[in-house]
């Protein structure tokens, strides 16, 4: 019989979080019975590829890697239970989740490393706390980690984004040319794939699901990536529906436009919260 490949935090009221250990990846997260997250029609759910939605985790590489998968290994890689689903005194849940090298991910990135995931479900937040460490006693190694999160949304051009005017953008779609965001409020309207650098603590998306508000607080993340795949990019993604796009934008907490240095014996923690609002 195959492991259970699925976690679920349930604080009650229909407030869940589901967790497939395939990438730790989150596949659901509802407050009072309202889906947050946008995971294609299409995703495939084979144990091998990256599942396209929910919140992928992205370590030790963002974006193409010449040692590697895109993104890293982290998200393609079964995690293990550390700690299975608890309530805490406060009714919230909690979990935790890890992994540690093997031979896989040294066979492409050959360092020893300790990452552990713990996720809270509160009434309307998830929180995400992360550390990774480094147990040699005189390598040193470096990384990017990004929590890749795809929101779900009735019409992305309907969204505003906030906390990204006055930020420098690296933009994907124009080859890496960097520019400064003018904007007080990002909106979509075309294929969107951009690196913000140095953005502040909060994020807040407008007209999410509901109607709602979403606010994205992170720490010891410095970068937002802001992407839609849009008409064209959508139909040559298998795993992604052609008519998908404006029902997900991808805004991602991450430490990717500068590598993450990690001395031996010390750690790295960074951490995010999710909120509806
Ligand atoms: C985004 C990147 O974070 O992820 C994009 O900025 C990339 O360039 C997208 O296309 C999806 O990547 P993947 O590997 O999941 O198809």
């Amino acid at each position: 019989m195959a492991a259970t490949s699925v976690v679920v935090l349930d604080r009650g009221n229909n407030t869940t979080c589901t967790i497939n250990l395939h990438g730790a990846t989150v596949v659901s997260w509802r407050v009072n019975n309202q889906e947050q997250l946008f995971v294609s029609k299409q995703a495939v759910f084979d144990g091998k590829k990256a599942i396209r939605g929910g919140i992928p985790f992205i370590f030790p590489q963002f974006g193409p890697w010449t040692i590697g998968p895109q993104h890293g290994f982290a998200r393609i890689i079964r995690w293990h239970l550390e700690k299975a689903p608890e309530r805490l005194a406060s009714g919230d849940v909690e979990a935790v989740f890890s992994i540690l090298d093997t031979d896989f991910t040294r066979s492409m990135w050959n360092y020893p490393f300790r990452l552990t995931y713990r996720l809270i479900l509160r009434e309307k937040e998830l929180h995400f706390n992360i550390a990774v460490y480094n147990p040699s006693k005189d390598l040193t190694f470096s990384f990017n980690m990004l929590l890749h999160t795809y929101f779900k949304v009735p019409d992305v051009r309907r969204c505003q984004i906030t906390g990204l005017q006055g930020c420098t953008f690296i933009d994907k779609t124009r080859e890496g040319a960097v520019y400064q965001e003018v904007r007080d409020v990002v909106t979509i309207n075309e294929w969107t794939d951009r690196i913000y650098q140095n953005t502040p603590q909060e994020h807040i998306i407008t007209n999410v699901v509901s109607g709602r508000k979403m606010r994205i607080q992170k720490y010891n993340f410095p970068d937002t990536v802001v992407w839609n795949p849009w008409v064209d990019n959508a139909k040559d993604m298998s795993d992604f529906g052609d008519d998908e796009y404006p029902n997900m934008v991808c805004v991602e907490a991450g430490h990717v436009s500068s590598p993450v240095i990690l001395l031996p014996g010390t750690a790295f923690e960074a951490s995010q919260i999710l909120q509806v609002m």
